[in-house]
């Protein structure tokens, strides 16, 4: 039946037939809100790539956290700045670590019964070098030892959940890393602690703002040997396949906006819970042109959210969560 039977904009009239109409949904409780956490007392240091994130200390963290879990945040995914850098990232499995500290305070918090708090597990922000594994010397130059780094990351995720994360969630991209999680939380007493797999991850451009925020640019070389090349699609399903098999709970995709074909195709194949991470480098973009005046800062906002819901994703990690998380109350 097609024109003058048929009229889309009958549908689109009022904004009550739009709202009965629309097929995505976004709700605050979709919406997990990064945090960097640093040593100190009472500090909150904006970033300067990233106007409105900031390093906090755990006191502040605790206030932060308060207020998201307030307005409906469904969580928070932690990173740290350890006090010092190593080449064994000491400062990532220490039971003293930064997140380590910040999860036993959290859970002390009002805030930790109204939010999942995720933990990253990943080396790069704890290592002198910034990789996000153990470095060798091979062939003349240098490589990240996939299989030396396992046990640091099992550790790692370990300790983070002893100290209280609900989800450990990997975002280093060894291979093998899930099984080597899953095992050695199991064998500390932690079966029910579930993982969150970054199981495609692209080197991407877009993270250049998180490097500033949580200090953890690599040094020398990049991330291209263990992150996924930003041409691949199969491959991303492949790596997702694999982390599956070894006992990802849920996986999350990252970037969003710019592989947003990658989250529908994922969507398409597998059954579990998918969540993607609106990364910092979409972030800023959008930030930039909000100082601007270039863009209308909530309208586009919830544009990108929803945009990423609409691809297929469940929940959506991003450093808008707060913001997105009023104007949806
Ligand atoms: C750690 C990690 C990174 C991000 C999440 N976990 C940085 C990287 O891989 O270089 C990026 C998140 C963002 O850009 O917001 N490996």
């Amino acid at each position: 039946m097609a024109f003058p039977i048929t009229r889309m904009r009958r549908l689109r009239r009022t904004e009550s037939l739009r709202a009965l109409v629309r097929e995505t949904s976004l709700e605050p409780g979709d919406l997990i809100y990064p945090l960097f956490l640093c040593p100190g007392k009472s500090l909150r240091r904006e970033v300067p790539s990233m106007p409105g994130v900031f390093n906090l200390s755990v006191d502040e963290a605790v206030r932060e956290a308060e207020e998201a879990g307030s307005l409906g945040v469904g969580g928070l995914l932690l990173f740290g700045l350890p006090e010092s850098k190593d080449d064994q990232a000491t400062g990532a499995w220490g039971d003293d670590g930064i997140v380590q500290q910040g999860l036993r305070a959290l859970k002390q918090s009002s805030a930790a019964k109204k939010l999942v708090l995720m933990a990253d597990v990943c080396l790069c922000e704890y290592m002198s070098h910034g990789h996000c594994g153990v470095v060798i010397e091979a062939h003349g130059g240098w490589d990240v030892d996939n299989d030396a780094s396992l046990d640091l990351l099992a550790r790692t995720a370990g300790s983070l959940a002893r100290a209280g994360a609900d989800v450990v969630a990997p975002s280093d991209m060894m291979d093998g890393r899930v099984a080597a999680i899953r095992r050695a939380l199991d064998d500390e007493g932690c079966s029910q602690t579930p993982i969150l797999s970054y199981a495609s991850k692209f080197a991407s451009a877009f993270y250049g703002p998180f490097r500033e925020a949580a200090d953890s640019a690599p040094q020398f070389g990049d991330r291209k040997t263990y992150q996924m090349d930003g041409a691949n699609l199969r491959e991303a399903l492949r790596e997702i396949e694999l982390d599956i098999a070894e006992g990802a709970d849920m996986i999350l995709m990252k970037p969003a906006m710019p592989y947003l074909d990658v989250v529908r195709a994922a969507r398409e194949r597998f059954d579990l819970p998918m969540g993607a991470y609106q990364v910092s480098g979409e972030y800023s973009m959008l930030q930039a042109a909000f100082q601007k005046g270039w863009l209308d800062p909530a309208r586009a906002m919830m544009e990108s959210l929803v945009g990423i819901r609409r691809a297929g994703a469940d929940f959506i990690v991003t450093y808008f969560a707060k913001e997105a998380a009023k104007l949806l109350g």
